[in-house]
């Protein structure tokens, strides 16, 4: 096991790699313990929960909602939960970012932690203390951003994620790989899916080279005033497509960066359009579907990175080198 202790404004985080998930025992008074998971990874990894009390939900991008939080809270008074307990979110990205909200708010915030389990929470979703929920089609509308006390690494339970959770993770691995790390590129362009799925020690490797990405956008703009909205690469359309058209938000994304790349062509000279679609093929990720214009700018009208009739848009200078543009939803338009 490899552990760092990661600093924020407010808070620090430890980070554990390597771990057990029976790590959380040490870590914390048993008996304390509430963890969120779904019924997936309960159902899949049901002898790692049996000592703990435990809150299971339905699984699903759809369940991120207000109706599962008022659920939550329910259960957590009748544990009589309050500030001497701890959540620990199990799970992918719906699990930690439902657990980090209900943790912001439950009693005005009480203790929490991590254990991702799909390789897109891993990479990403666990990290970096953005949590919340969608309002209808509109993702992640409510939230705070705070930090999880621990973010614990337990590689067993990649073991039961499916292909296409797989092929989730790597978009956002590939979103890195555009923004920050050129070299991370050329390393998943010689590389494919099976070759992660099936190397131990590289895919540790990988995951942790990209939570340190990560971990540094975030200690240096933790409130996204600047450089953290870099990681917004993709998602503004890939955003308006994954509620849209119920498709995984890796997947959204995934369209998302090409449709990024295309105007970053137009805007910024960026010359690797067809590089980053070969290898978000490459990696089973989709790079386009047919839209309804109409009903996608309507959602990006909405999006938080608005401001009047422009939006700060994420482009890319080249692979390794995102930038942040204002342009305006016009030219959005124009490319969809
Ligand atoms: N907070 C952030 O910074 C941040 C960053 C990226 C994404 N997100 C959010 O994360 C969510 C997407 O995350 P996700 O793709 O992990 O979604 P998810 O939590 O829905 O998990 C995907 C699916 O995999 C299943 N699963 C999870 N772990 C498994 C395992 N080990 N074995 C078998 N099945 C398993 C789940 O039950 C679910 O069906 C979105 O809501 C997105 O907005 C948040
Ligand atoms: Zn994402």
């Amino acid at each position: 096991m490899k552990s760092k202790i990661v600093k924020f404004k407010n808070a620090s985080t430890k980070i554990l790699f390597n771990a057990s998930f029976s790590e959380i025992k040490r870590l914390f008074n048993k008996e304390k313990i509430i963890i969120i998971a779904d019924e997936n990874v309960f159902n899949l990894h049901q002898n790692k929960f049996k000592a703990y009390k435990s809150i299971i939900l339905k699984p699903g991008e759809a369940n991120k909602s207000q109706a599962t939080v008022d659920n939550i809270i329910n259960k957590l008074i009748a544990l009589k939960a309050d500030k001497s307990n701890v959540l620990i979110g199990v799970g992918g990205g719906v699990i930690t970012d439902i657990t980090g909200y209900i943790a912001s708010i439950y009693m005005r915030g009480i203790p929490f932690a991590f254990v991702p389990t799909t390789l897109l929470g891993m990479v990403d979703a666990a990290v970096g203390g953005k949590n919340g929920i969608n309002i209808g089609i509109y993702k992640n509308l409510i939230g705070f951003t705070n930090q999880p006390s621990h973010i614990i690494y337990d590689w067993a339970f990649l073991k039961t994620l499916p292909e296409k959770e797989w092929q989730n993770g790597f978009a956002e691995i590939i979103k890195h790989a555009c923004i920050k790390d050129a070299k991370m590129f050329a390393l998943l362009q010689k590389n494919n899916l099976k070759f992660y799925q099936h190397k131990k020690t590289e895919l540790a490797n990988l995951i942790e080279r990209n939570v340190k990405i990560k971990l540094k956008i975030v200690q240096s703009d933790e409130y996204e005033k600047g450089e953290r909205k870099l990681l917004n690469f993709g998602h503004t359309i890939g955003h308006a497509i994954e509620n849209q058209y119920k498709i995984s938000h890796g997947h959204a994304v995934a369209i998302g960066m090409t449709y990024a790349a295309k105007i970053s062509e137009a805007n910024c000279d960026f010359k690797k359009v067809i590089e980053l679609t070969l290898l978000l093929s490459n990696y089973g990720l989709p790079t386009k579907i047919k839209i309804d214009k109409t009903k996608i700018l309507e959602v990006i009208s909405m999006d938080k990175k608005k401001n009047g009739d422009t939006i700060s848009f994420i482009l890319l200078n080249k692979i390794g080198k995102g930038g942040i543009q204002p342009l305006p939803i016009k030219e959005v338009s124009k490319f969809l």
